[in-house]
């Protein structure tokens, strides 16, 4: 053994897990930068790395994984608590004990032949009394380096973690032991993985995490969705705080106060393109705290403040480009991993809509040749950069401030072609509770299955939540009946993606996404005109700042319409989503509901 930390806890389960796993040896991961170097080596000698063109994209590799190990697998992610009702409807439930055996079946031994990684991260800035410590075993290096990007990882972990200190234990093999079912030893391969076999595995009692079989994302950097969203939403039930799928921003208008705002979209709906948006209001600035994790907590004060517990950004790369995103463009300059994006004959990354004309011959992310004649994408749909956030050219200089920011508003926001206008703003807290409850989304490629479907994600944790659905509204009903409720954000809902007849967007979105933000921040300060609709307060036409945009009152009228007819018929979908939650749903819900019905006069 490499070495051992101060941490007798922490050194017993090491070896415990090393018994089971038998890996051919075990590194302690420092963080140190010559250890990303050494670990970046391996991986190109294996072939799972190849570097990228120093001068175009300096220190940064390229990395194409299995293609059947390309996103967070839904149906493999469990809650494993001992009631089948605690993990809800919405989650996959296994009984515990069953799964452990079933899965210590798979642990024994996969990793044969490789080096177990022990990888202590913080979430949070390091020391900070709101950061949480977790440590990860994994056989991956890809997962190690990533780590390093994504979380506080190494020395300075452990030294917080302390000899006494508690930690979220991570347990993650690709399952891909270099010995095969004979017993005879096996070459490693580029992206090893189990692709049959994956098991995501969440045990909220006793805050624990095992993952199996994939390399991929939040299927593997355990830091991220496994416990920064599921095991810590299950802590802050318990505890009083909230761990939410949401970006945080902080916005200043000319001559006017910083304030900051969260927005909770599901994956791949626009949380990092908010959170790096470049206004195009005049003199409105937009600063990034987090892209993609909120912790909140109350303050002294009463107010809810946020911290963002990750210290990189594992974004979606394909839509990203400097007209969308000159933010995240930047930030890539070098110091990131690409995966599953194509390589230029140069040796630099592309992947579609990065430049208007896609380049004459790529290789794509499956390693052939591509031209744009080719009938599949050149970058997998969900294709990721993992960058460090100190390199955003919008990041704010208090995003590691461990008191977090107070957060004045926050936006709830799907895919909808329909029925939901471009901004609406929530009643109240309970109200704004309800439209979170009931917010939808077509589905993306950041998860595997079909790409499209319109299906309910309350608050965007549809895949995040570490126990029911319905406990997890009566969560938020809980915070807001502890906070004043002056002190409260206000909440809205928005939606960047209303269709018109011929299936085009009808907002332009990104950058001009300020327009509605400067709204909500006149809303904030109990300005700006709003027209109170069967759903909540809606921009009257002209509310929305359209200076300087090519934007006819028809087309925003449709962009902010209420068509009580179209929710009328949602209202049966909104039912059922409500029957399927079930028995845990607050009735404060249904009563919503009920208003939401006499609204629109059924
Ligand atoms: P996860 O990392 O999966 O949680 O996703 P995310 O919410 O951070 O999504 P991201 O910002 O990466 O957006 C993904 C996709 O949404 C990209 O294809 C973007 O081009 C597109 N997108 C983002 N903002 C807008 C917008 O304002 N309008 C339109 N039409 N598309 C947008
Ligand atoms: C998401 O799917 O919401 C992501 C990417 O942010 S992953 O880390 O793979 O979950
Ligand atoms: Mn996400």
């Amino acid at each position: 053994m490499s070495s051992t930390s101060a941490n007798g806890r922490l050194n017993e389960w090491v070896d415990h897990w090393a018994d089971i796993f038998a890996p051919a040896d075990i590194h302690w991961c420092d963080g140190t930068e010559d250890e990303y170097d050494h670990l970046c080596g391996k991986l190109i000698a294996t072939g799972s790395f190849e570097r990228l063109n120093d001068e175009i994209r300096p220190n940064s590799y390229l990395c194409l994984s299995d293609p059947a190990d390309v996103a967070r697998v839904e149906d493999r992610t469990f809650i494993a608590c001992e009631n089948e009702i605690d993990a809800g409807p919405t989650n996959h439930w296994r009984e515990p004990s069953e799964l452990k055996s079933e899965m210590l079946d798979l642990y024994r031994g996969a990793m044969t032949g490789r080096t177990m990684y022990v990888v202590p991260f913080s979430m949070g800035p390091l020391g900070s009394p709101i950061a949480h410590i977790g440590v990860q075993l994994t056989d991956s290096p890809y997962v190690a380096v990533s780590m390093r990007i994504m979380t506080r990882m190494g020395q300075g972990a452990l030294d917080a973690l302390g000899a006494s200190g508690g930690f979220v234990p991570c347990l993650h093999s690709v399952g891909y032991p270099l010995v095969d079912a004979g017993g005879n030893r096996r070459d490693d391969v580029p992206w090893p993985c189990d692709a049959e076999n994956k098991y995501i595995s969440h045990f909220p009692e006793s805050r624990e995490i095992w993952s199996y079989g994939s390399g991929y994302g939040g299927n593997a950097l355990l830091g991220k969705k496994c416990f920064a969203l599921r095991i810590a939403s299950t802590m802050a039930r318990d505890e009083g705080w909230m761990a939410e799928h949401m970006l945080i921003l902080g916005v200043t208008p000319p001559d006017g106060e910083k304030k900051y705002i969260a927005a909770a979209f599901p994956s791949a709906c626009g949380k990092t393109n908010m959170a790096m948006l470049i206004p195009t209001l005049p003199g409105w600035t937009v600063e990034t705290i987090g892209d993609d994790i909120a912790w909140m907590k109350f303050g002294d004060d009463g107010q809810l403040y946020a911290i963002n517990p990750e210290a990189g950004f594992f974004g979606v790369a394909p839509g990203t480009s400097d007209e969308t995103n000159a933010n995240a463009m930047e930030t890539l300059w070098g110091n990131s991993i690409f995966t599953n994006v194509a390589k230029t004959p140069e040796g630099d990354i592309w992947w579609e809509e990065m430049t208007d004309e896609a380049p004459p011959r790529l290789t794509d992310w499956q390693g052939e040749t591509w031209t744009p004649e080719s009938d599949s994408p050149a970058a997998h749909p969900n294709a990721r950069f993992t960058t460090p956030a100190s390199q955003c050219p919008s990041i704010a200089p208090e995003w590691e401030d461990p008191k977090g920011v107070p957060i004045s508003a926050i936006l709830f926001g799907g895919r909808r072609a329909t029925n939901v206008p471009l901004v609406t703003e929530a009643r109240d807290w309970e109200h704004g509770v309800f439209l979170g409850s009931i917010m939808s989304s077509e589905k993306t490629a950041a998860a595997a299955g079909k790409i499209g479907q319109v299906r309910f994600d309350p608050f965007a944790m549809l895949p995040f939540m570490g126990y029911n659905v319905g406990d997890y509204i009566n969560h938020w009903l809980e915070v807001g009946k502890s906070a004043d409720a002056s002190k409260l954000p206000k909440l809205f809902w928005v939606n960047w993606f209303r269709k018109d007849e011929n299936g085009q967007f009808m907002w332009p979105g990104f950058g001009d996404n300020s327009r509605v933000l400067k709204w909500v921040m006149q809303r904030i300060d109990g300005e700006a005109a709003a027209v109170d609709t069967a759903i909540g307060n809606v921009p009257t036409l002209d509310a929305i700042d359209r200076s300087g945009l090519d934007l006819d009152d028809a087309t925003m009228e449709k962009i902010l319409d209420v068509d009580d007819a179209a929710w009328t018929e949602e209202l049966a979908l909104i039912e059922a989503h409500f029957a399927y939650i079930g028995e845990r749903l607050p009735s404060q819900m249904r009563n919503q509901l009920g208003d939401l019905e006499s609204r629109l006069g059924v």
